[in-house]
C-alpha cells in the first residue's frame, strides 16, 4: 500500500453486485474493508474470503440510529474511514407513475436517498477532523437520462448526483473527495429486485447483450479512491458499449 492508498473503506450493500465486488478490489489492495448490508450470511461469506482485514455490519441504511450507532462503534483498528462507497441502493418497479406503488417509491426514498445521506453525515466529521477522506455515491445513468419507468428510481440518482456535486462544495477545504458514480445497466441482483424476485424477467433485461459488469464498476470505484490527494474525481459516468440514447418520444395527431 502507498502513502496515497487509503487504509480503511465501509462500502454499503456490500452482500451483492457493485458492493461485494468493491469489496474484493479493495481488500486485494490491502485496505481494511468495512462490508455492510442488511443479510448477515451473504457477509459473512465474504468476510471468510476476505479474511482479518474485513469487518461486517449488519445494517438498514433507513434506520438512522442504526447507522449512528454502527459508526460509533466501529473497532478501533476500523473507526477511521477514509472511503466511504454509499453503494445501498436498489429501483422497485418498471411501470408508469400513475400507477404505482407508493411504498416502493418510499422505500427508493429512504434507501437510495435518505439512507444515504445518513452513512455521509455519520461518517463525514471524522473524515473532516483527519483532513483526509473520501465519499463516493453510487448515481446512475438514470439520474441524467430518462425512460419510461425510472420515475422515482430516476429522481432519487439525479438526487445522488446534485448531493455529490452539493457536498464538494461543503467539504471545500477539508481536504475531504467526494465522487459520483454513475453506471448504465450492469448484470447484478439489481434487475431481479425490481421485479419483486422474478428472475426470468431480470434475464431478459440483459439478454443477447454484454452489459456491464460488478467488477467493472469495481473497477472505477477503487481507480477514483486510488487517485493521488490533490486529485478529485467530480463524476464517472459509463456504460456498457451495447446500451446508448432513446430518440425523443413524439405524440402525432391524426
Ligand atoms: N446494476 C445496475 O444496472 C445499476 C446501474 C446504476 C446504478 N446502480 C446502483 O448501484 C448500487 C448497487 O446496485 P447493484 O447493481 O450492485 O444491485 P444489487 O446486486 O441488488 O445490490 C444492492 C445492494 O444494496 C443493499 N441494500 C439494499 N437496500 C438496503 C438497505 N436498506 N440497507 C442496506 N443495504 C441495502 C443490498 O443488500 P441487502 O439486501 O443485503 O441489504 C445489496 O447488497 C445501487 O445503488 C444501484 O441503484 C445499479
Amino acid at each position: 500500500m502507498t502513502s496515497t492508498q487509503p487504509a480503511t473503506v465501509f462500502i454499503t450493500g456490500a452482500s451483492s453486485g457493485f458492493g461485494a465486488a468493491t469489496a474484493r478490489r479493495f481488500a486485494a489492495a490491502g485496505v481494511r474493508v468495512i462490508a455492510a448490508a442488511r443479510r448477515v450470511d451473504r457477509l459473512d461469506d465474504l468476510a471468510k474470503e476476505l479474511g482479518p482485514s474485513a469487518l461486517t455490519v449488519a445494517l438498514d441504511v433507513r434506520d438512522r440510529d442504526a447507522v449512528f450507532a454502527a459508526v460509533a462503534l466501529l473497532p478501533p483498528e476500523f473507526a477511521a474511514v477514509d472511503v466511504l462507497v454509499n453503494n445501498a441502493g436498489l429501483a422497485l418497479g418498471l411501470g408508469p407513475a400513475q400507477e404505482a406503488d407508493l411504498d416502493e417509491w418510499d422505500q427508493m426514498i429512504d434507501t437510495n436517498c435518505k439512507g444515504l445521506t445518513y452513512c455521509t453525515r455519520a461518517i463525514l466529521p471524522g473524515m473532516v477532523a483527519r483532513g483526509r477522506g473520501h465519499v463516493i455515491n453510487l448515481g446512475s445513468v438514470a439520474g441524467t437520462y430518462p425512460y419510461p419507468g425510472g420515475n422515482v428510481y430516476g429522481g432519487s440518482k439525479a438526487f445522488v448526483h446534485q448531493f455529490s456535486l452539493d457536498l464538494r462544495s461543503d467539504l471545500h477545504g477539508t481536504g475531504v473527495r467526494v465522487t459520483s458514480v454513475e453506471p448504465g445497466m450492469a448484470d447484478t441482483e439489481f434487475s431481479t429486485v425490481r421485479f419483486g424476485g422474478d428472475k426470468e424477467q431480470a434475464d431478459a433485461v440483459y439478454a443477447g447483450m454484454q452489459p456491464l459488469t460488478a467488477d467493472d464498476i469495481a473497477e472505477a470505484i477503487y481507480w477514483a479512491a486510488a487517485q493521488p490527494p490533490h486529485v478529485n474525481v467530480n463524476r464517472i459516468e459509463l456504460m456498457a458499449t451495447a446500451q446508448s440514447f432513446a430518440p425523443f418520444q413524439v405524440t402525432r395527431e391524426g
